[in-house]
């Protein structure tokens, strides 16, 4: 087995083509991190991404907890971009938890239940929740909805891992971007895939980062059989 390597004390690099470069390295460790963006903006693919890459170069095993994907169907399209998600459970350093949100309000109702004990077991450094958004749609209001967000926040924090949740968010126009979230967490990714003169793009742009320096530019971003691309010399002016 390749002897864990740490690349810098407390960043946690994804090794999505030059997102660590626009993000000057990459999460912070133990961060709560946003990604928004209308559906099929490539939320999903970035996130499992980032839980590959952190067992293939960083001997972080991750955990995959969704409301929306289906195993078999998630499992079916990661092996076409080329990664066996199968092989990497067995191994004991991948899980994916299908969960229903009222499960994960029951989870922060009695402490962490099953996420926790898989946690513990496969010893996660990294975790995905997708949606976000499809849990906080079981709460009315504004309010109910923030703090059931913030004690969920809370709950993650509680685990020694970095996470990633993804939420469906109303873009409105291009440059106006509603992330009720936003002020909570500790970084906000936005993923766009707009239509400009007849073709549609896709763009990434990292909205902040809490204590940490990143690009302020929307970068052109592709979805290929090797994952996501990000052009680090193509600035989205368009959105503008
Ligand atoms: N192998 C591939 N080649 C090109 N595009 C792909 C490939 N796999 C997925 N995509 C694109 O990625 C999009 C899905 O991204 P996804 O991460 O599921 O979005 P989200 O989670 O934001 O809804 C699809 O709309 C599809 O266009
Ligand atoms: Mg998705």
């Amino acid at each position: 087995m390749k002897k864990r390597k740490v690349m810098e004390n407390d960043l946690v690099p994804t090794h999505i083509s030059v997102f660590d470069k626009i993000s000057f390295g990459g999460f912070k460790r133990n961060s709560i991190n946003l990604l928004a963006g209308n559906p099929g903006t490539g939320k999903t693919i970035f996130s499992a991404l980032f839980l590959i890459n952190g067992i293939k170069y960083q001997n972080e095993p991750g955990i995959y907890i969704t409301f929306e994907e289906k195993k078999e169907n998630f499992y079916k399209d990661m092996l076409s971009l080329g990664y066996d998600m199968a092989k990497y459970e067995k191994q004991g350093k991948f899980a994916f938890l299908e969960y229903t949100p009222e499960q994960v309000r029951n989870v922060l109702v009695e402490g962490g239940g099953v996420i926790e004990s898989m946690i513990d077991k496969i010893k996660a450094k990294r975790i995905v929740l997708d949606s976000i958004t499809s849990f906080t749609l079981l709460y009315e209001d504004e309010l109910a909805k923030k703090e059931a967000a913030l004690s969920l926040f809370d709950l993650i924090n509680k685990w020694d891992a970095t996470a990633l949740l993804t939420s469906q968010n109303e873009i409105n126009s291009d440059t106006e971007v509603k992330v009720s979230l936003e002020f909570e967490v500790d970084s906000v990714v936005l993923f766009y895939h707009f239509r400009h003169k007849g073709v549609r793009k896709r763009a990434i742009e990292i909205l902040k980062m809490r204590r940490s320096d990143h690009s302020e530019k929307v970068f052109e971003m592709d979805i290929t059989s090797k994952g996501i691309v990000i052009n680090p010399n193509k600035i989205v002016k368009f959105l503008d």
